[in-house]
């Protein structure tokens, strides 16, 4: 090749590089095994469950894509009823009564032996949440930041005085958790295998047993499928599926969307929804010591008494995990129980630690204001 050629080919490698990925795509440096892996994921998290190959006999949804839907991982506009009691300081998670997430449906054959169609609301429940099916992309990444990165962003006491303190959750043994919208899990791996049990009452290897029903056994007959519904094969597939879903490459973000970007960091929404993190070490090439775009720091923050709802793991009713911002150009509800309707809207609620960043973008001029939001519809 001559030197011109060889250029071409560089800029068609560099461009070919960049190529956008789209929400619902695979991480794009996955190798051959991998992208395969996450191909054969996705037909399970895909899949229909029925009673007699898992479902039930309580259960929110028929599989994972029902709620995680628009492409498979995405948001979806399934809600669901969740609840614990609250005698502060502790928060006990009515695991004896089947909380903390209240199934709405149940399958025909409880239906008839119990007379009920969806679990009993916990008797000794002290508040009650609702909550939106959220995008589930980059979760492989956030799964691996190393711990010692959230503890450094951690400021429980609030020493540099900014209004913002942040911590961890913990889960009951010990573990800095990460997932869910007040971070009780500590792993993407748990959250999965959780998912399975909590959703569908489809029960695996890692949650073996079937959840009783408001803290009285199953009755006889109304589960006919043997426990582990799901071998370990799909459970590992699903969760590499899940692992491997990309977070959106970001629209490419005009002079109004990059003032924005600077006013994010500067009116202080940084302090909490930190731009990028970075992964430590893995087996995966594509996850292993990669900075990637996060903006959240995975900490629980005090968000007021207006969005306060049920406490979990350490996690007081008002406080909630830093939502990481991404894909939001396609998503038209806001906040754990989708309550904002606009990100005007999401932001206007923030309150408690987030009162400072609130009023600051209230006391920005308008234009000012429209050029955050179109920032935050470029990711
Ligand atoms: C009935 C709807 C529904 C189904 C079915 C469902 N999810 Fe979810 N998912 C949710 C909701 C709601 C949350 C938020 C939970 C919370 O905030 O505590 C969530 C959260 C998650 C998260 C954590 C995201 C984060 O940012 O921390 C992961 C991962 C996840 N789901 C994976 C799955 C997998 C895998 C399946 C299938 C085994 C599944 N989900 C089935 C509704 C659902
Ligand atoms: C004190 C920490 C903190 C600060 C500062 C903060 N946020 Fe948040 N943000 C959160 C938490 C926690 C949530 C989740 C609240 C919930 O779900 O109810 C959230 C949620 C959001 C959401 C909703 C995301 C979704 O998918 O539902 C948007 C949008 C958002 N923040 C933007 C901003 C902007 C813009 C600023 C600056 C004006 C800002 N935030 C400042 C902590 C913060």
């Amino acid at each position: 090749m001559t030197r011109p050629q060889v250029a071409v080919v560089l800029l068609l490698l560099a461009v070919g590089c960049q190529k956008p990925v789209k929400p619902g795509d695979p991480l794009p440096q996955l190798s051959k095994a991998e992208r395969d892996r996450f191909n054969r994921g996705k037909v399970v998290f895909d899949s229909v469950f029925t009673p007699e190959t898992g479902l039930g006999p309580l259960f929110n949804a028929t599989g994972c894509g029902e709620c995680h839907e628009d492409p498979a991982g995405g948001r979806g506009d399934e809600i669901e009823v969740h609840a614990t009691a609250f005698h502060s300081p502790f928060c006990d998670p009515l695991a004896q009564e089947g909380g903390p997430v209240i199934q709405q449906h149940t399958t025909p054959a409880l239906k008839q032996a119990l007379g009920i169609d969806q679990e009993p609301f916990p008797p000794s429940a002290t508040a009650r949440a609702m909550r939106t099916s959220p995008v589930i992309f980059g979760r492989g990444l956030l799964d691996l930041v190393p711990d010692s990165v959230l503890l450094a962003y951690a400021d429980p006491g609030d020493r540099n005085h900014d209004g913002v303190r942040g911590r961890p959750n913990r889960s009951l043994d010990g573990r800095i958790g990460r997932f869910g919208r007040k971070a009780f899990v500590p792993t993407l791996r748990e959250f999965n295998a959780g998912a399975f049990a909590a959703e569908m009452s489809v029960t695996n290897p890692e949650q073996p047993t079937e959840e009783d029903i408001g803290g009285k056994p199953i009755p006889a007959g109304v589960d006919p499928a043997a426990d582990p519904e799901i071998t370990q094969e799909a459970l590992d597939l699903t969760d590499d599926f899940v692992r491997f879903l990309a977070p959106p490459t970001p629209l490419k973000l005009g002079k109004d969307g990059r003032s924005g970007r600077d006013l994010f960091s500067q009116i202080g929404c940084a302090t909490c929804h930190i731009p990028t993190l970075r992964t430590g070490d893995s087996p995966v090439p594509a996850l292993r010591y990669r900075t990637f775009a996060a903006y959240t720091d995975l900490l629980l923050h005090d968000m007021g008494a207006d969005l306060a709802d049920i406490c979990l793991g350490l996690a007081t009713p008002a406080d909630f995990r830093t939502e990481p911002l991404l894909d939001l150009r396609g998503a038209e509800h806001f906040l754990h129980d989708g309550r904002a309707t606009t990100l005007e809207q999401a932001i206007a609620l923030h309150g408690g630690e987030g009162a400072g960043a609130r009023d600051r973008f209230k006391a920005l001029p308008p234009a000012d204001r429209a050029a955050l939001v179109a920032f935050l519809k470029s990711l």
